[in-house]
């Protein structure tokens, strides 16, 4: 028996001796200590031993088993370190090493000016109404003073997509829309895109426009400029002054093209103008009263003006873009140069 336990014990040394990892310390005292481990089948053996040699054998296996078990717990506890130290060192943060950049985007040109136009526009009480950008032809034209053989349609190539329905080729077409839903006063502004089959280095497909309109007892033509000076002098400088050309657009009568003073020269003239020392910035006027009328707005009680705004056009003159391309690219190496 004593041999036997000497052996037992020279065989635990040398296991220990050799174990790397915790899994192994397991599986190596399981193998001494589990419940079918060399030590417990020792203790099972006492049986066959003579009475009067039990308490000495008992005595000494004990002590093999208490001497085991302390030995795989320091093992295991150095082990444990071990063991932590390497996850430790894989897990090392270096604090001190630079952050990932996070990629923050940019809002679209397009995007900042029609928040800026909604901005200036809400100060002076205006609401915002988004129309559908399919429409029909009715909305789009007819009521718009624009019946089928109206010569001004080939001003804008429509998109159709059956005979009563258009992709909207002007945000003009949302007046009709809050017109015969709501009567005077009206001030509203309508942003979106309008679509026409266009397409070279000035033009696209799909563009932007912003629209407004004002209805009201008494508006005349010094209301329209009035709230485009206040217009112009926010979106470009303070230093801008405008002016109205008379011009033609079926749904307003009279009709005006606005101009801003060129705010690249100051008005002398330069490349921007094209030497005029003036910028067209947008198309507008009274509501012609056969467009109330169709509303069934009394054209003799109320008046209004309405202007739409072209988008792109605000965006490039602003922030000094000379193609429209640049515009529907996407490129955000481009885009996120532009801020408000
Ligand atoms: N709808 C016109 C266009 O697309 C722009 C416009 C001109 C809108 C005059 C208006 C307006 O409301 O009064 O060219």
């Amino acid at each position: 028996m004593q041999s036997k336990i000497e052996e037992l014990k020279a065989q635990i040394a040398e296991g220990l001796a050799a174990v790397k990892d915790s899994k192994a310390l397991y599986e190596l005292k399981m193998k001494f200590l589990g419940r079918a481990g060399a030590i417990t089948s020792l203790l099972k053996t006492m049986r066959d031993i003579p009475p009067e040699d039990r308490p000495l054998v008992g005595k000494q296996i004990n002590a093999l088993r208490e001497s085991a078990e302390l030995s795989f717990e320091n093992a295991e506890e150095k082990i444990k370190e071990a063991e932590l130290k390497v996850r430790y060192e894989k897990e090392k943060v270096d604090v001190t090493a630079p952050g990932k950049k996070a990629e923050v985007g940019a809002l679209h040109p397009n995007t900042l000016v029609v928040n800026q136009l909604i901005d200036i526009f809400m100060g002076m009480g205006f609401e915002v109404f988004e129309g559908p950008e399919i429409e029909n032809d009715y909305n789009n034209f007819t009521a718009l003073n624009t019946p089928k053989d109206h010569p001004a349609r080939d001003m804008q190539d429509t998109f159709y997509l059956s005979e009563d329905f258009l992709l909207r080729t002007q945000t003009s077409a949302g007046q009709i829309r809050v017109m015969k839903r709501q009567k005077p006063p009206i001030k509203i502004l309508s942003p979106g895109k309008v679509f026409r089959s266009d397409d070279d280095a000035t033009h696209s497909p799909m563009f932007s426009q912003t629209e407004g309109l004002v209805v009201d007892k008494g508006i005349t033509l010094c209301d329209l400029q009035g709230s485009l000076e206040a217009f112009a002098k926010n979106i470009f400088s303070d230093n801008v002054k405008t002016r109205l050309r008379p011009s033609y657009f079926p749904f307003t009568e009279p009709s005006v093209e606005v101009d801003v003073s060129c705010f690249e020269c100051g008005g002398k003239g330069c490349r921007l103008c094209k030497g005029t020392g003036w910028i067209e910035v947008l198309g507008g006027g009274i509501v012609n009263r056969h467009v109330l009328e169709n509303c069934g707005i009394d054209p003799d009680e109320y008046t209004g003006f309405a202007f739409g705004i072209g988008v792109e056009r605000i965006a490039m003159l602003k922030y000094g873009i000379n193609n429209i391309k640049i515009l529907f690219e996407n490129d955000v190496r481009a885009l996120k140069q532009f801020k408000d």
